[in-house]
């Protein structure tokens, strides 16, 4: 027990030098590591997540002639290329913040515009009441979601709508405290200091709509169960879903085999499934 304070401390002790130096996690991490896994993402973890994306997607609302849609966080353009499809006469832009995931996204899309961005920033450029419908999938988590609403709510039309589902802070739960454990383990060995802003649970985000004046025509709170391949060693695979994205540039997970081995055998010793915890909601601007 004395070990484990001893090693909370040595990491808090490195996590406050890390600060002092200004490396903490930044939006640029993330895209670093979707632009490393962006042409294994659609077979590692597109396919566990797709099934539940699409029955967001088919609460998409019918949409006019030059309607404008935004999707936030377009990845591989699995929703982007939904919305070619269905919004035949729409004016639609992806955003994404990693250039490999939108090199991906270009070859199934034909006729949206794609921009690099981060999703924030991107908001802020974008002109009040100018948009009508914006999407996103498993995305909004990695911005800064009470910042991001405000944005969102200054953009839509009146009456415009906010489609999303996004991954909660609980979500897969072994790795992440598999993840804990191996910061504490190799505090040394970290490279920057962690602060992220994924949703901590469904309460906060039907708070957030409510304060940003949109009424809730969907609110579902949901897990998808996944259960990794045999056939690929555990950190590996991680490492080609996204899930330790941004994460894997603080902790040497794909570089230092002994890093690797200690966190795969955390994540196996938990015993616990692995469950992916998320919220799906579509919110209309009142
Ligand atoms: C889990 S993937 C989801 C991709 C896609 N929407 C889908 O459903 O497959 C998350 C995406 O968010 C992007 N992303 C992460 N942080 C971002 C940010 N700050 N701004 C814009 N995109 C970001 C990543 O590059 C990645 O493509």
């Amino acid at each position: 027990m004395p070990g484990k304070y001893i090693d909370c401390l040595r990491l808090n002790g490195h996590m406050l030098r890390h600060l002092l130096r200004g490396r903490v996690l930044r939006p640029e991490d993330f895209s670093l590591s979707y632009d490393a896994l962006s042409s294994r993402y659609n077979a590692s973890w597109l396919t566990h997540l797709a099934p539940v994306t699409d029955r967001m997607l088919a609460l998409l609302p019918k949409t006019g002639p030059d309607s404008v849609l935004l999707d936030l966080g377009c990845g591989s353009g699995h929703t982007t290329a939904f919305l070619e499809e269905h919004c035949p006469d729409a004016r639609i832009t992806a955003v994404d913040i990693s250039r490999g995931m939108l090199n991906e996204a270009v070859k199934i899309c034909s006729r949206s515009r794609f921009e690099c961005a981060d999703m924030l920033e991107y908001l802020r450029r974008v002109p009040a009441e100018s948009v009508d419908l914006i999407v996103s999938a498993w995305a909004l988590g990695y911005s800064h979601p009470t910042k991001l609403f405000r944005e969102v709510r200054r953009v839509l039309t009146p009456g415009g709508i906010l489609l999303f589902v996004t991954n909660l802070a609980t979500t897969l739960a072994p790795v992440f405290h598999a993840y804990r454990r191996t910061l504490a383990r190799y505090p040394e060995r970290t490279l920057g200091a962690i602060f992220h802003h994924f949703p901590p649970d469904a309460g906060f985000l039907h708070r957030l709509l409510e304060k940003n004046w949109f009424r809730m025509d969907f609110f579902e709170e949901g897990r998808i169960g996944v259960t990794p391949p045999e056939d690929v060693p555990l950190a590996e695979w991680l490492l080609s879903t996204g899930i330790l994205a941004g994460f894997d540039r603080i902790l040497p997970l794909a570089s230092d085999p002994e890093v690797a081995a200690y966190f795969t055998g955390e994540v196996r010793n938990s015993g616990l499934p692995l469950a992916h915890r998320y919220v799906m909601a579509k919110g209309i601007k009142l």
